[in-house]
């Protein structure tokens, strides 16, 4: 999929544009603080409906502004079009989404028309970071890929919700039992497609992570909260989500006096762990969040980023690749591969952001160069 055209008006400092992008994408350079992660932001925005960079939606309202409006004209394939336009308005904090004019009931019904992957320096806060950045990585990727997902996991908080209310109530034991039916059947459903995708898209993870340094470097792992008790050791949870459905029930029994203790439910897929590891020589992988070096997570952010694009290619389209002066940590040995990696994407469309003309290396003097200063874009 390609975006064509993108209509800006009032987002971030990036006024009023109607802004045409070649097939093959393009290059925006310009200076610190201009826009050119604004643009991005945008961009990604039609993808996924909120900020990537974690900014609320009243954010992104130019300042003295009440509304933004965004639209974006997608190629689908060779002659489909599809437009998707989406604003907010501040005031009455109500967000709009239409799809070839026919707005959409629910905004899930929005997501994922671009097939859009954003790589940023901040991804290496994924790695750094705590547990709750991963999760919303598994979140998105599985949400932008099919409406399932999203569905089941907005059931799972909503019981989650509910069950924690009692707990903090103090309810009686009844009232709060009668979330964990539930509770254990979305959850089992969200830990087994969280699983699934792991499964399928680590061992390419791994690849990645050593074509990028060279060598062996960091690998992907899923830990399921449900996985934790005693119970589950030696047990498979490949075994499907009948198995995990009894493991998290057994676990959530267990944990009652505790959750009733604290106020809160304690178990459950919201306390699930996306696990980065680097191998040792004495066997047992250690997590890269406390002993990876900085190569190393940098890479295991961007093998990441570089898994979310092919996952993207093999489910959906060729991905828009949108680099927000993505290669500025990068040494130069590093820069160079992950250039290759996304060099052999042929086809799909790029947008890349740099400070300077010679930052801007991707597919080197073939991308056209854009300009941005205080906001305005210059074909
Ligand atoms: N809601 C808003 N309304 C108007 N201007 C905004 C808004 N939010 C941010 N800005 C302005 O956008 C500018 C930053 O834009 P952006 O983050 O895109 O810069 P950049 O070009 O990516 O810079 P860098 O190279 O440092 O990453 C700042 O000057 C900021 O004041
Ligand atoms: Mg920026």
């Amino acid at each position: 999929m390609a975006l064509r055209e993108l209509g800006l008006r009032h987002f971030r400092n990036l006024g009023t544009q109607k802004l045409r992008f070649p097939p093959e994408g393009v290059a925006v350079v310009g200076e610190n603080a201009q826009g050119k992660t604004n643009l991005l932001e945008a961009v990604y925005y039609l993808e996924s409906l909120r900020s990537f960079r974690g900014a609320g939606d009243s954010e992104l309202v130019a300042f003295e502004e009440s509304t933004f409006h965004l639209r974006g004209l997608v190629e689908v394939d060779g002659e489909r079009t599809t437009t998707v336009r989406t604003g907010f308005d501040r005031a009455r904090r109500r967000k709009k989404v239409s799809v070839d004019g026919k707005e959409t009931e629910r905004t899930v019904d929005g997501l994922g028309l671009l097939g859009a992957v954003v790589f940023s320096p901040s991804d290496v806060n994924l790695v750094n970071g705590g547990p709750r950045l991963r999760r919303r990585f598994l979140d998105m990727a599985l949400s932008l890929d099919g409406n399932e997902y999203v569905g089941t996991l907005s059931r799972y908080r909503r019981a989650l919700a509910n069950r924690n209310a009692a707990l903090r109530a103090a309810a009686r034991p009844r009232a709060v039992e009668a979330w964990d039916d539930g509770l254990v059947f979305e959850g089992a459903r969200v830990t087994q497609m969280r699983r699934a995708w792991v499964a399928d898209w680590s061992d390419a993870f791994s690849d990645y992570a050593t074509a990028i340094s060279g060598r062996d470097s960091v690998h992907l792992a899923y830990r399921p909260d449900v996985g934790r008790g005693p119970k589950a050791r030696g047990r498979d949870l490949a075994d499907g989500e009948d198995a995990i459905r009894v493991l998290f029930a057994d676990r959530l029994r267990a944990c009652r006096d505790e959750d009733r203790r604290r106020g809160s439910t304690t178990v459950g897929p919201h306390r699930d762990e996306l696990l980065f590891t680097i191998p040792t020589r004495h066997g047992r992988p250690l997590p890269a969040r406390s002993y990876g070096s900085g190569g190393q997570r940098r890479t295991a952010a961007l093998a990441l980023r570089l898994t979310e694009a092919a996952a993207i290619r093999k489910r959906r389209c060729d991905p828009l690749l949108l680099l927000d002066d993505a290669f500025a940590e990068l040494d130069e040995e590093r820069s160079r591969r992950v250039m290759e990696l996304l060099a052999e994407e042929r086809g799909g469309q790029v947008i890349l952001t740099a400070p300077k003309a010679s930052d801007a290396r991707l597919r080197g003097p073939t991308l056209e160069r854009w300009h941005i200063r205080d906001g305005v874009i210059e074909a």
